[in-house]
């Protein structure tokens, strides 16, 4: 999907589909307002229209209100699609976000394949014309995601040809043109990286293993000034990753360690991000149920998130330094594979008792966080599809946030609203880590106690950070993958490219 803004008059545009928005106008003071619509700058004949339209009660500019007129005879455009804009003082990015994605959606199912989009109307909703046409943008761009390259192909060959590649805003003012432009690019970008991350967790196990991984990123990363190592089994051991390569012990696949850096902020610190990249989570010896089993082919979400972060720190260009680690592999129960009661130690010499293999997640993000904490960065965030107790207390609504540094949450809290995306923090105390403690070793993988799960296991990682780093735990587990029934703009069935938008905020406000 591509954007391109242009100056000229909406009514005027030679196109299939010509989609506009209308306000309501809160008529205060006339009772006897003809119209509760706010059309002043429309063009008689299509007020006329629309005027109809209100009085039949088809349409009155209510949020989420669409009509279609087709075939407008007499006019360049052949099809106008009007959208309703409700009360401008009710508007916010998240919801031009979710326009956008109705605007998207409305165009497929109608099989458009040129549109136009009125900008100077989309701008009646009241914010300025960067912020609607980046979270417009957004919403439109990221619905446009589908995961098909493993069908095969044929009689879709003739719908290709329907499909909407690209959308046109059309403004009378040069400013708005100019910044509506670079505001829709920066979406695009965005939206491109949450695409990759959506790609990768979509791909299923046999086609999306640690090596894949470590290709994928590379690949991807070419040109854009983002750094990419992979490292190997041997290069792991030499950094004593321990507990990393217990959970990989069960696995023929060979676990890699993929290392990220971009600098764009000359001799800042850079912002650490750490992902979990289990490309398989079977259970290990703690073997998990059949029913379901294929979802944890998305246990690697985290880890897709975090490089996802990193492509669009540097497609866009931040002047910031950023760096970011993915251990990955798979949780799988082969003949060397660590065993319930196995003690193991981790890189930063900790004993650690493993209770339930299936409790893996943090036990290969430890020896990552403590690598990232070896780097002293200005401050560390983790996303991690860790563990079911968050899908209990949060459902596929929010993700939720442990950290102990109330200033980080502030700014957490402040990249949450850019970003539109729902998180909820959650309590980390001494009492959670009190749980955490093992009977023969430093820590036992799972709690002692009832309950809190998903607190008990940040209590765990954070056995791993420096404690004078600002350091978030993001626990996905619920919402990185099948949100769309609830987020209009991602996939109803499918991974969600989660939190990459949040954490590209969080990037600018702390790198
Ligand atoms: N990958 C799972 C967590 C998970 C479960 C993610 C469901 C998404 C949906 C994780 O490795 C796991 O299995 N955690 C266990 C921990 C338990 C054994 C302490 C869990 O949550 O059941
Ligand atoms: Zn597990
Ligand atoms: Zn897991």
């Amino acid at each position: 999907m591509k954007f391109e803004f242009k100056k000229g008059a909406w009514e005027e545009a030679k196109t299939q589909y010509l989609v506009t928005f209308v306000t309501q106008s809160d008529n205060k003071g006339s009772k006897k307002a003809e119209s509760k619509l706010n059309l002043s700058k429309w063009p008689a004949e299509l007020k006329n229209t629309l005027i109809q339209a209100e009085k039949d009660g088809t349409f009155h500019a209510g949020k989420k209100e669409s009509i279609v007129f087709r075939q407008m005879t007499g006019h360049p455009f052949s099809h106008l699609v009007v959208f309703g804009l409700g009360e401008k003082k009710k508007t916010d990015g998240e919801s031009l976000r979710v326009l956008g994605s109705h605007v998207y959606h409305l165009l497929k199912v109608n099989k458009a394949t040129s549109v136009t989009i009125a900008f100077d109307q989309l701008l009646l909703a009241g914010l300025d014309a960067d912020e609607t046409a980046q979270a417009f943008c957004e919403g439109f761009y990221l619905s446009s995601y589908s995961f098909d390259e493993l069908k095969s192909k044929g009689k879709e060959k003739d719908d290709e040809k329907k499909e909407l590649t690209s959308a046109l805003f059309v403004s009378t003012t040069e400013k708005n043109v100019k910044s509506g432009g670079k505001a829709a690019q920066d979406a695009m970008l965005i939206g491109e990286c949450v695409f990759f991350a959506r790609r990768l967790g979509d791909l299923p196990g046999n086609m999306m293993t640690p090596t894949i991984m470590g290709e994928e990123i590379t690949k991807a990363a070419k040109g854009t000034g983002l750094k990419v190592k992979v490292w190997n089994k041997d290069q792991i051991k030499k950094e004593k990753m321990t507990s990393f390569l217990a959970v990989a012990a069960g696995s023929s696949q060979e676990p890699k360690f993929i290392e990220l850096e971009y600098n764009g902020g000359g001799k800042k610190k850079p912002v650490a991000f750490v992902g979990k990249g289990l490309t398989f989570d079977s259970g290990g010896i703690s073997i998990k149920p059949g029913h379901g089993m294929e979802e944890m082919k998305y246990d690697m979400c985290g880890g897709a998130a975090v490089l996802g972060t990193m492509l669009a720190i540097a497609k866009l260009k931040l002047k910031v330094n950023a760096i970011a680690f993915v251990p990955a592999t798979e949780n799988m129960p082969g003949p060397a594979a660590v065993k319930p009661g196995d003690i193991i130690y981790a890189r930063n010499g900790k004993s650690i008792e493993v209770n339930n293999t299936d409790a893996e997640g943090r036990l290969i993000l430890n020896d990552a966080l403590s690598y990232a904490s070896d780097q002293k960065p200005a401050c560390i965030v983790d996303a991690a599809t860790l563990t079911g107790a968050i899908v209990m207390a949060l459902g596929n609504i929010h993700t939720g946030v442990f950290t102990r540094h109330d200033d980080f949450w502030k700014k957490i809290d402040a990249a949450l609203k850019q970003s539109g995306e729902m998180a909820w923090r959650m309590p980390l105390t001494d009492f959670h880590f009190e749980d955490m403690k093992g009977t023969y070793a430093d820590l036992s993988n799972i709690s002692s106690g009832k309950g809190a799960g998903s607190a008990t296991a940040a209590a765990f990682l954070e056995q791993f950070v420096d404690k004078e780093i600002p350091w978030a735990h993001f626990d996905i587990a619920g919402t990185a993958w099948s949100t769309g029934g609830r987020v209009h703009y991602n996939p109803k069935k499918g991974a969600s490219g989660v939190m990459i938008r949040t954490f590209v905020e969080i990037a600018k406000l702390m790198g």
